[in-house]
């Protein structure tokens, strides 16, 4: 093709880029009509699918925590693990363990989910759903396509299913931006309604995004393909070029969003988000911002732009919380103090005096901002200890014991234990080392509570933890020596498994482990078995006493 015959072909285009469409026969109404209302009809089906799952997860959600309750109350001041009652609940419904070991909780092959895979030592490709979330999502994939391709008459001899194919990718392209948008946020209500982890819903939220993006390039694709098979590969092509320009809104907006959609899609990549975190989220968003806005546009005038809206008002709700619960905690009365100390073996504690704390539960993570040192990215981290105080006295801390556990307690400080990476936590290191005494003092804030567990209605409690994993682990298991010294729960047993690298890892909790295992009660329910993995020297291996036990390597001396 010469570039005349381009032009050309281009002119003559142009009439029917811009033209008016001729006045639709009555048929075509009535084909329109009833293609958009099949179309609103799938809305419903999806939003009832929706709702279906998540009705049937609060009854499961609802029926375990009865259980637990039942269970905790029943144990209460009853013996030791060896005690009929403790018994009786140690034993699993056969169906229900099976039913977790190959599904609920199961790895969808051999390997673990949350271990990365490797393409090579330098490269991981991303973890595998589980089985369970496999099934969710296959099931979510299936259902998307035979919502793309049922009711429209793929043999019509007109050719309407290109438009019917269209409109119904693109419906359900803008629709699947609502879950896409609500799942994406740490504050969306589903995780404590259901009791779900944040993780598995960013888990969903990438795969809703891998759908959108394919429904919005199929919508292109068919709308390009119409255009071709009904004006034939010359003229068809030349009008969708010439249709691709900012005068013609609607495909202008609608080109730029499925390109920024493409986009988001490649840069988006395991490799990618975990190497270069930082510039992921912040290009993600920009991208996002460019999409929603180049979409909104593009339903100007459409019904289908309130789904959007809904999207949007998802989104914007989500980020006004975190500001809000940014503000209130962190400037209520006074501001937010983190003092930072480096610490041996490449971690630093980072001590938070928060202006309006909580109440303190085992479990929690925050986001932690540090303008001085990471200007205004956040990071999630665990807390790992809280000193509390009794809310209404002057008396100095003291440690928990049975007089101050009714009293309303406030905790004075909280902390926590960060791993020395390449990034924010490098930066935050070096600061540490390089300030005198090893420690300084910061400005920070604090975005949270977010989660939290409690093991106490279970008769044994198992806890492994490998190096920094520990911060998750100590407010457990403090919290299950203090509720056994008080009687308050159905815990029996509790064994902590640590991992180390080297002994010098087990000054990053010290105090608090003298604390925890000074409390009452302690001996007769907790037992620590420490691994050291590279010692420097057999020596350095010794076991405090016959409850706290340290091994070299990995659990061969089990
Ligand atoms: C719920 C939760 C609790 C955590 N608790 C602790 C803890 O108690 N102690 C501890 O040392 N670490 C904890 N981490 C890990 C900690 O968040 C990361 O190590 C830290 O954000 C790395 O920052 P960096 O800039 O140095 O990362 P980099 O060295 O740039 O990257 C290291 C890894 O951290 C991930 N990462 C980087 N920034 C973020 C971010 N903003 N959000 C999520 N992931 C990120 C990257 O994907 C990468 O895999 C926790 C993480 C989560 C999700
Ligand atoms: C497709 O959607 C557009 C915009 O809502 C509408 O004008 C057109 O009639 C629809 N076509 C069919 C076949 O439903």
């Amino acid at each position: 093709m010469t570039p005349t015959t381009v032009l050309v072909l281009f002119a003559a285009a142009i009439p029917y880029a811009f033209a008016q469409d001729a006045p639709p026969t009555p048929e075509q109404i009535a084909h329109q009509t009833w293609a958009d209302n099949s179309n609103t009809q799938i809305c419903k089906y999806t939003a009832w699918t929706w709702a279906a799952i998540i009705a049937a997860m609060l009854v499961y959600r609802w029926t375990l925590h009865l259980l637990r309750h039942v269970r905790r109350l029943a144990n209460l001041n009853h013996g030791t693990t060896s005690d009929g009652r403790q018994k009786y609940f140690s034993i699993p419904n056969e169906n229900y363990a099976k039913a977790k070991r190959h599904l609920i909780s199961a790895p969808l092959f051999r390997k673990r989910h949350n271990r990365e895979f490797h393409l090579s030592s330098a490269m991981n490709v991303g973890t595998l759903p589980g089985r369970l979330q496999t099934l969710f999502l296959a099931g979510y994939f299936v259902m998307n396509i035979a919502f793309c391709v049922i009711t429209i008459n793929w043999h019509d001899s007109n050719k309407t299913y290109y438009d019917d194919a269209r409109n119904r990718t693109g419906v359900l392209a803008v629709l699947n931006m609502i879950p896409l948008f609500l799942l994406a946020g740490r504050n969306n209500p589903l995780i404590w309604m259901l009791d779900i982890s944040f993780d598995t819903y960013n888990l969903i939220h990438r795969w809703i995004g891998r759908i959108v993006v394919i429904e919005a390039v199929a919508h292109t694709t068919f709308w390009m393909a119409g255009k071709i098979a009904i004006m034939g590969p010359a003229k068809g092509w030349a009008m969708v070029t010439t249709a691709m320009v900012p005068s013609n809104q609607l495909i202008f907006t609608g080109t730029i969003g499925t390109c920024s959609f493409v986009a988001i899609l490649l840069q988006s990549p395991s490799i990618v988000r975990h190497a270069f975190y930082e510039t992921f989220l912040h290009v993600h968003i920009a991208l996002a911002i460019v999409a929603t806005s180049a979409v909104w546009m593009h339903l100007d005038t459409l019904p289908q732009q309130s789904l959007l809206l809904g999207a949007i008002i998802c989104w914007a709700i989500e980020r006004s919380l975190r500001l809000y619960r940014l503000v209130r905690t962190n400037l209520g009365n006074g501001v937010t103090k983190a003092e930072v100390e480096a610490l041996p073996g490449d971690a630093v504690r980072v001590t938070l005096r928060i202006a309006k704390p909580w109440k303190f539960q085992p479990g929690q993570h925050i986001y932690m901002y540090m303008p001085s040192v990471g200007l205004w990215t956040s990071h999630p981290f665990s807390l790992a200890w809280s000193d509390e105080q009794p809310a209404f006295s002057a008396e100095k801390t003291l440690p928990l014991s049975r007089q101050d556990l009714f009293a309303a307690r406030k905790s004075a400080s909280m902390s926590l234990i960060i791993r020395r990476r390449t990034g924010f936590t490098d930066k935050m290191y070096r600061k540490a080392e390089l300030a005198a005494g090893g420690k300084f003092m910061t400005t920070a804030f604090v975005e949270g509570p977010y989660g939290h567990q409690s093991f106490q209605s279970y008769g044994t409690v198992m806890l492994f933890a490998a190096g920094v994993g520990i911060t998750h682990q100590v407010p457990h298991v403090r919290d299950l020596v203090v509720a056994y010294a008080n009687g308050m729960c159905a815990t029996r047993k509790v064994t902590l498994v640590w991992i180390i690298q080297s002994p010098e890892h087990l000054e990053w909790i010290r105090p608090w482990m003298t604390q925890i295992l000074g409390m009452e009660k302690r001996r007769e329910i907790l037992r620590i078995l420490l691994f050291v993995t590279r010692p420097r020297s057999t020596k350095e291996i010794h076991s405090p006493s016959s409850s706290v036990q340290m091994f070299p390597g990995w659990g061969d001396g089990c």
